[in-house]
């Protein structure tokens, strides 16, 4: 471990050493459970800023009861990758600390996406910008990191961080892969091993999808693309696919210059979700 860092777990006394720091702060908000992806986030935010505090809170509002309880946990572990990736102090308060008794304000979601209602996401993301600000106002960073991987939940941040004027830059990071293409995620640890082996599936399906539009098919077929893919391996379940344009998350229109392919997918009982964003042009 480069660093022991130092773990902290009141709201009060988080925003208390921020308040104290000289030189700018690097902010990367996680649920625990942290992997390559994270790390590479951590090391970004190392880069840019003096200090680097890492959250570690699986926020129950953005979880179901189930997922909430099947959530992977180990502070001890987390900590030898937040010290080895060079972060100072990680935030890990307990739910009753986020969420005191007489917690009530609830942020409302801004209409950015048709695809969160026809996923029936809206509790999910809503739970999620709801955390998102209570960090940012406890952790006080500089500079706040995120992952491209859930590009939904980064587009909803960024908007609200411009809605709110909060004092921070929020800045993308790229989805890290394991050489199979699999996305780096938490959830990869709960898969059984044919899942696991059957999981590349979903960037294979992606790629599907972006080799069809590069060759100038339609987004309808690039869709066929994709879901033949999935098709083919029998574990997976598609949920929800969209190619959409990455600026709005409006439906693909002919001569676009960028897209996204997005896909959530079913591998028993978990989900997982995973996307490309590429030039056409
Ligand atoms: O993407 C995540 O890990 C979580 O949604 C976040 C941003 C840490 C909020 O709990």
């Amino acid at each position: 471990m480069k660093n022991k860092p130092v773990i902290i777990r009141s709201p009060g006394a988080m925003t208390r050493w921020s308040a104290g720091l000289k030189g700018t702060l690097g902010f990367v908000p996680t649920l625990g459970a942290l992997h390559e992806g994270h790390e590479s986030l951590i090391k970004r935010a190392r880069r840019e800023n003096d200090v680097v505090a890492v959250s570690v809170f699986v926020n129950p509002l953005q979880f179901t009861p189930e997922g909430f309880k099947k959530y992977p946990r180990n502070l001890a572990a987390d900590a030898k990758t937040v010290g080895a990736a060079g972060a100072a102090v990680i935030f890990a308060p307990s739910a009753e600390r986020m969420y005191p008794a007489g917690f009530q304000s609830q942020i409302i979601l801004p209409p950015l996406f048709g695809a969160l209602k026809r996923q029936k996401l809206e509790w999910h993301y809503r739970g999620v910008l709801q955390v998102v600000l209570k960090l940012i106002q406890i952790v006080l960073p500089d500079r706040v990191y995120f992952g491209l991987k859930d590009p939904h939940q980064l587009a909803l941040i960024e908007r609200m961080a411009a809605d709110f004027n909060l004092p921070v830059e929020i800045r993308r990071c790229p989805t890290v892969r394991e050489r199979n293409g699999l996305a780096r995620s938490s959830r990869n640890t709960l898969l059984t091993a044919e899942e696991r082996a059957a999981a590349p599936v979903i960037y294979q399906a992606l790629r599907a999808a972006q080799k069809a539009l590069r060759g100038g098919e339609t987004p309808a077929r690039a869709m066929r693309a994709l879901e033949r893919t999935l098709v083919a391996e029998p574990l997976a379940r598609l949920e929800y696919a969209e190619i959409v344009d990455p600026a709005t998350f409006a439906s693909l229109r002919r001569g676009a210059r960028e897209a996204l392919v997005y896909a959530a997918v079913w591998l028993g009982e978990k989900r997982l979700a995973d996307n490309i964003r590429f030039r056409l042009k």
